[in-house]
């Protein structure tokens, strides 16, 4: 049976094919990629990694070059929480702040009272592809001469004021990884306009080891690719249940990216505006009709911005609803997450004291959100099935 997958990418076998001859020689698709995306993005420079979380972790060594007196980072408490873990590795200090309610994404005010004269770099997330609204956090960073890293990871093509994401802050972080807008099953990209930065992740990205090559890559990616098909997802499921990653991992590697890789992203980039425009149409079309139940909440579109819908998140104000409609959209075909669970200072041990709870906004959008897929595999009868499960719910109120 066909089932919608909660996220996924169309990368073809011939994107694949023609990246082979990169797995065993050496070639020049890192350099073009890094030229070809700082392009698209609208910056100077760019970095490829092995991971996004690899590229903010030569960022932060980076600016603690730059800086070396300041010791802490400031993220938003509801996020990917293996951020932490590339503030750990680089000898920094991870501090939170609150999240809006309204926005799902770091609330100014809360950022406010935890920056110091000590705070190296904020980091605002532009979280499931929704930008954050950045004039009052750059301010904020600003006054207390903090960097702002832009995490970008879920937002690839998104933009605000005019200008795609990831061109706004000192530097920022884009993923290749699994769930991303374009995937090569891992990846990460570091982009920034600032030379100095880019020569000092660039000596420290000669210190990471290399990326092995071998036909294990290729290999993955097409099951990968495959895997992530509707009609494949649907009969595999069980097997693929398996890989469906829900531990939080305690380490990650960095590393440098592959030349393979490179090349199945060279590929991809072309189809990003596409990809990237059925995302809106999909995920637009959820919101309109969704943003009328006063059962759920959705993500504010900041004024002047673009989303691009990586997913589209809904918080539920009653639990039970949540579990209703998650159960009846995969009784109707379609697969959704539940990211993430729990908001970082319930995760890692960061000092905090959780009762009364420092980030209540946080908590409570974590053990509420639900998020709906809006991949460029989805018709329009599958954004029509899924609304239709809502209609249904509402009127069983
Ligand atoms: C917002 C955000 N930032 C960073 C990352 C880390 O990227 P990677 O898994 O490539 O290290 C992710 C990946 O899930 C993400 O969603």
């Amino acid at each position: 049976m066909r089932k919608i997958p909660t996220t996924s990418v169309p990368i073809s076998l011939t994107d694949i094919m023609a990246g082979l001859p990169a797995a065993f020689f050496s070639g020049d698709s890192q350099a073009e990629l890094e030229r070809t995306f700082a392009k698209y993005i609208g910056v100077k420079h760019c970095l490829a990694v092995n991971k996004g979380t690899t590229a903010l972790y030569l960022g932060l060594l980076a600016m603690k070059k730059m800086t070396p007196h300041k010791t802490e980072v400031v993220l938003p408490a509801y996020t990917v929480p293996t951020l932490t873990l590339a503030i750990n590795m680089a000898g920094l200090k991870t501090r939170l702040c609150d999240i809006s309610p309204d926005t799902f994404n770091m609330d100014p005010e809360s950022l406010e009272k935890c920056v110091s004269p000590n705070t190296l770099a904020v980091v605002p997330v532009h979280m499931f592809g929704f930008p954050c609204a950045l004039t009052r956090i750059r301010e904020i960073c600003r006054n207390v001469g903090a960097f702002m890293l832009e995490d970008p990871a879920q937002a690839m093509g998104a933009e605000l004021d005019g200008k795609k994401v990831g061109a706004h802050g000192d530097t920022a972080l884009f993923s290749l990884c699994k769930g991303k807008v374009i995937s090569t099953y891992f990846g990460g990209l570091a982009v920034t306009d600032n030379d100095e930065m880019t020569l000092l992740m660039r000596k420290a990205r000669e210190q990471l080891p290399p990326a092995p090559r071998n036909w294990a890559n290729p290999l993955i990616l097409t099951a990968f690719a495959l895997a992530m098909r509707p009609e494949v997802y649907g009969a595999l499921y069980s097997l693929i249940a398996r890989y469906k990653s829900t531990t939080v991992h305690e380490h990650f590697r960095p590393s440098r990216y592959t030349d393979f890789q490179a090349a199945v992203a060279l590929r991809l980039l072309p189809k990003l505006d596409e990809i990237v425009a059925a995302r809106i149409k999909t995920g637009q079309t959820m919101y309109d009709a969704l943003k009328e139940y006063n059962w759920l909440m959705l993500p504010q579109i900041v004024p002047g911005s673009m989303p691009i819908y990586n997913h589209l998140p809904v918080v539920f104000k009653d639990k039970e609803r949540l579990r209703l409609v998650e159960e009846m959209l995969w009784q109707n075909g379609i697969d959704t997450a539940r990211m993430y669970q729990h908001p970082i200072h319930q995760i890692y041990d960061l000092g905090y004291n959780n009762n009364p709870d420092p980030f209540p906004n946080s908590t409570y959008v974590a053990e509420r959100l639900l998020t709906l897929p809006s991949h460029p595999y989805m018709t329009a009868a599958d954004v029509e099935r899924i609304i239709t499960v809502f209609k249904r719910i509402d009127q069983t109120l």
